[in-house]
């Protein structure tokens, strides 16, 4: 990969559409996995113990390398290590987020506002210190409308938010071996659009017999489709199906709504000072004591770097 002149995060969304084509992977696109990298990253903050969030890309470090709700996700820090090894001045926790943004855009989905300034964790740690135990912060695909807004109503999120965020299974697919579920949710799992919503209302949907956990199926033009429960959840709970109806109708309206709530989604926790960078404070800080944990984008750290762990099933 190229090494960008600092700060140019231009540059850096090239070298991103650079490496979003991956013939020998998934629908040989890394768009949506680069999406849901950018969503997991971000979506185990909590408002009321104001931990977890973009900042400091904790993933790279156990438990949250290793926590099952980020299976497979891996396979996205790997396709990022070598934009992040070509350009050490730009943070893991600043790349994982342009690039999900980025993935929308190139997949035809709408332009999100992104800000830099994230920093990274240098040691697991420095992590663990931080954030403290932020496990089962993710959402559980297997549960319904109540969980959705427990999990959701945590990062500040109202029903039209959690409405159009969900949007994103428009891209990419389950996959047995990382979440238990499989399949794709709509037919071109490479573009971003209002599928996801049209489908959703349509009455094709059955509980697929298989071996594996509940989930729906259907086939449209020939494809096979799924819904998760927390998708079917949108359409049985009368205030998330008002916004699946708008959505579905109005396709400018959900990239509007999508492009607000992803990029608010992606700035939870993220506080920068005046110096344009978020710190990353310790809990004994935050407690009283002094600023200790600054760190500068520095590209050291990521223990998937050289190759080591890149096979490795999260
Ligand atoms: C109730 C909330 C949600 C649940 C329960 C959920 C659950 C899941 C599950 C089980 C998978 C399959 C993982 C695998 O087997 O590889 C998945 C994939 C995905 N999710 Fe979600 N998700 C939720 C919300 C979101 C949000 C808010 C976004 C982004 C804004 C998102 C983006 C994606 C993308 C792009 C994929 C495809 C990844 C790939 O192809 O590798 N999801 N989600």
């Amino acid at each position: 990969m190229a090494a960008v002149r600092e700060g140019d995060y231009d540059g850096i969304r090239q070298e991103i559409r650079k490496i979003m084509k991956q013939p020998g992977y998934d629908d040989g696109s890394a768009g949506p996995v680069l999406v849901r990298l950018a969503w997991h990253a971000s979506g185990n903050f909590s408002l009321v113990e104001h931990t977890g969030g973009s900042n400091g890309a904790g993933m790279r470090f156990p438990p949250e390398s290793v926590d099952p709700a980020n299976a497979g996700l891996h396979h996205a820090i790997s396709f990022c290590l070598p934009i992040q090894a070509a350009n050490p001045w730009l943070s893991h926790a600043d790349l994982w987020t342009l690039a999900g943004i980025t993935a929308i855009e190139a997949m035809g989905g709408p332009k999100i506002p992104w800000e830099p300034g994230r920093t990274d964790y240098s040691t697991a740690e420095a992590a663990a210190d931080h954030r403290g135990d932020i496990s089962e912060r993710l959402p559980d695909g297997a549960l319904g409308a109540d969980h959705i807004r427990e999990v959701f109503g945590r990062m500040g999120f109202s029903d039209r938010e959690i409405v159009a965020l969900s949007g994103a299974h428009a891209l990419g697919r389950c996959h047995e071996d990382r979440s238990g579920f499989e399949g794709q949710w709509v037919v071109n799992p490479i573009r971003f659009s209002n599928q996801y919503y049209k489908l959703l209302l349509r009455d094709i949907w059955k509980p697929r017999q298989w071996d594996g956990p509940f989930q729906y199926a259907a086939t449209v033009a020939g494809t096979k489709l799924m819904m998760l429960p927390t998708d079917m959840a949108l359409v049985e709970d009368k205030e998330f199906k008002v916004w699946v109806e708008k959505y579905a109708a109005d396709q400018d309206l959900f990239f509007k709504d999508f492009s607000m709530a992803f990029a608010k989604l992606l700035e939870l926790g993220v506080e920068r000072d005046d110096t344009g960078f978020a710190q990353l404070v310790k809990k004994s800080a935050r407690e009283g004591k002094p600023l200790d944990q600054t760190l500068r984008p520095s590209g050291g750290g990521c223990p998937f770097a050289g190759g080591k762990n890149r096979d490795a099933k999260l």
